[in-house]
């Protein structure tokens, strides 16, 4: 008898981003130069300092890492998290180091009982697969312009629901949210008995005022944040982060996490601590993605429909001028991609010169203009 692999697996849609990468394989062959801002993938060089204090904790002795992480590691986050969001972890009951977040946000759902998982769309898939792989079914919560990307939380059955994920700084849309707005939606989750689970991976990439956190809030009951150390520092190849919050969910973390074989290797927790217990390489970031974006902005002749946070712009533009520019090989996502048609996303990973190449050939300067093509 043939295998039959799981009916989740079977149902998953064609990732759109593979029938994105076949795109620009059909038109790099003719030779066009390609400029990808499509993938969400930092491709600036992870910081000298770093790379150093991964080698140098590369013992001749390799024993398998703990799962709870280095005490070490789990310190410096929690440190981090002091300086950066005034709010005070302890170490060994509330922060868990994590090998990237992908993987700690895909199986937070096997974790928890109750049959449904709250997640916002547009959003990064992972919420939604994590979910379904765990058995659970799925509602959504439509983020629009006119909410400012922030989910109505109202007229949901709540009490059946196991966890709710948010994520701001938000991918795509780049927009922020509002302490208040992690407030009320903790206070519901106390009252209903769900996890407010707070995505911020792009916590740190910012162009106005610095992002709160969940981690803020002066009661973290049933709430858990995960941040990484993909973006701020340039490491999505070390895959390193961290979830903190709630001590209850925490230990049922530990409990769990054992069985996966997830525990982060210990040299990757080194140049971690190295990576978290350092600022001014993280305004380098910034101020690189800043200027790209500064660069695009000013000459793509579409509307910026999103915030000021994340590596992301979140332009109004549809599927088809996406389809144009890809025809020139600048390469962006458009926003059907994430069930959000009518805008597109441009994910500002390509150098600061491939940006100006972009913006010379799809920008006001280039001639090429949002409206149909000719
Ligand atoms: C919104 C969001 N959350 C989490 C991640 C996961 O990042 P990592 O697993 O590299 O920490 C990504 C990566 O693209 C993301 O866009």
């Amino acid at each position: 008898m043939t295998v039959r692999v799981s009916p989740v697996l079977e149902g998953l849609a064609t990732y759109p981003f593979v029938r994105l990468e076949e795109a620009r394989r059909r038109i790099a062959a003719r030779g066009v130069e390609i400029l990808d801002f499509g993938m969400g993938e930092p491709r600036e060089e992870t910081p000298a300092f770093i790379r150093r204090a991964l080698t140098a904790a590369v013992t001749p002795l390799s024993t398998y890492p703990a799962a709870v992480g280095l005490p070490e590691l789990r310190a410096a986050v929690a440190a981090w998290v002091s300086t950066r969001f005034g709010a005070a972890l302890d170490p060994d009951t509330e922060v868990i180091p994590t090998l990237g977040s992908k993987e700690a946000i895909y199986s937070l759902a096997s974790v928890l009982e109750r049959e449904y998982v709250a997640v916002p769309v547009p959003s990064y898939p992972v919420y939604e697969r994590g979910g379904l792989f765990a058995g659970k079914k799925i509602i959504e919560l439509p983020l629009t312009e006119s909410n400012g990307w922030l989910p109505d939380l109202t007229g949901v059955d709540w009490d059946r629901v196991a966890l709710l994920w948010l994520n701001y700084p938000n991918n795509p849309t780049g927009a922020t949210a509002p302490l208040e707005f992690y407030e009320a939606a903790a206070e519901l989750a106390r009252h209903h008995g769900f996890v407010l689970a707070s995505d911020e991976a792009y916590s740190e990439i910012y162009f106005g005022a610095p992002p709160q956190s969940a981690l803020q809030l002066a009661d973290r009951t049933n709430v858990l944040a995960f941040n990484t150390l993909s973006k701020r520092s340039s490491m999505p190849g070390y895959r390193s982060g961290f979830v903190a919050g709630d001590p209850q969910l925490i230990a049922a973390l530990k409990r769990f996490r054992p069985n996966v074989g997830v525990a982060p290797q210990e040299f990757i927790q080194r140049a971690a601590v190295a990576a978290w217990s350092d600022e001014r390489h993280v305004d380098d970031v910034r101020e690189r993605y800043r200027a790209k974006r500064e660069l695009l902005l000013e000459a793509l002749p579409l509307r910026n429909a999103g915030g000021d946070a994340s590596f992301f712009l979140w332009l109004e533009g549809d599927d088809e001028l996406a389809a144009r520019w890809l025809e020139q090989g600048v390469v962006v996502a458009p926003g059907s991609f994430f069930g959000a048609p009518g805008y597109v996303r441009l994910a500002l990973v390509p150098t600061l010169e491939s940006c100006a190449k972009a913006a010379s050939l799809i920008g006001v300067q280039g001639g090429v203009q949002a409206g149909p093509a000719a």
